[in-house]
């Protein structure tokens, strides 16, 4: 059993191995019973308020498909129309919400309100990208792993682009596991230093090896899967302009590919942009599993969303 009943995920972090390792394994299970049609409803009556305060496609809508599929229900709560949006506390709203809804689904900007939020709530709180993390996408990306690669033990992932709540979270939970993790930032833009200690101290226990650096072409060697996300995350509009060039040789092609496994994988948690972080060529090449990825949302998410509820 894995005891996560109540609990929140507001990072990996806080997750064991053998947690991480049997919730995949669980949206393994639930995923081969959805595709067979099975209808399984352990959430019946039970409500998951979800709120945003940036854009979503994928989270939004895997959460609330994945809570109408296991026999409850999600809502929809744009932070603007919230009295949050005029000035009302996260821990007020934290204190109201807990007595209408189960748990709480929540993107905003800084982890410290994903925190505070989760402070003074009663409900488990699950965190669907903050500034800093982004756990949802990681669990999702260990079953995709899993699922092409048959197993998580001996991989090598390699992230390039910004050193953002994606690569934050990818960094954890492939540390945490133990997959080894190469991540190559432009100068300026490496991972944070807090979660790199984190990271360094779940690699020493799991085995893994990561390394960090400024050369895309030494964190791709040899890799069984490249990573990327956008140079510009939501809420970096204004500095898309400076990104663009500061982020030039930190695109994914055909040239860059070739250091890597000649089966490698080809990640990216989307929404994407072609010709920038990647080429066209290779997101909707042979090599990549975006899309496969991206369902998997939905079934690392019900069996979270099963775990923590029922
Ligand atoms: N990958 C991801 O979280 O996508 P959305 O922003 O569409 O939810
Ligand atoms: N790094 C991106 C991920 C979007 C899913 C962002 O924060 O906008």
């Amino acid at each position: 059993d894995l005891n996560l009943k109540g609990k929140d995920l507001l990072t990996l972090a806080d997750y064991s191995k053998e947690t991480i390792l049997e919730l995949i394994n669980k949206a393994k299970t639930m995923k081969e019973a959805h595709l067979k049609g099975d209808i399984i409803t352990p959430l019946k009556g039970k409500t998951l308020g979800m709120i945003f305060e940036k854009s979503s496609t994928r989270t939004r809508v895997s959460f609330e498909a994945g809570m109408l599929q296991l026999g409850g229900h999600a809502l929809y709560l744009n932070s603007r129309d919230l009295q949050i949006g005029r000035g009302e506390t996260i821990s007020d709203t934290a204190k109201v919400l807990s007595q209408y809804v189960d748990a709480i689904m929540i993107r905003t900007f800084s982890h410290n309100i994903v925190e505070e939020l989760a402070e003074h709530a009663t409900i488990p709180i699950i965190n669907g990208l903050t500034d800093l993390y982004h756990p949802c996408q990681a669990l999702a990306d260990l079953l995709t792993l899993l699922e092409v690669k048959g197993t998580l033990q001996g991989l090598k992932l390699a992230y390039i682009g910004d050193g953002n709540n994606v690569a934050h979270s990818l960094l954890i939970a492939c540390s945490k596991v133990g997959i080894d993790i190469s991540i190559a930032t432009p100068k300026n833009y490496e991972v944070d230093a807090k979660v790199a200690e984190l990271a360094s101290a779940f690699a020493k226990a799991s085995g893994s090896k990561i390394i960090l650096t400024n050369n895309p072409v030494e964190a791709v060697q040899q890799a069984d899967a490249i990573y990327s996300d956008v140079w510009t995350s939501m809420g970096q509009e204004e500095e898309n302009e400076q990104r663009l060039k500061d982020f030039q040789g930190f695109q994914i092609n055909t040239e860059l590919v070739k250091h890597a496994k000649a089966d490698y994988i080809f990640l990216h948690c989307l929404p994407a942009h072609r010709e920038e972080e990647v080429t066209t060529e290779i997101i909707d090449g042979g090599h990549s599993y975006v899309f496969q990825q991206a369902g998997n949302r939905l079934h690392a998410q019900k069996a979270l969303l099963v775990e923590i509820l029922k």
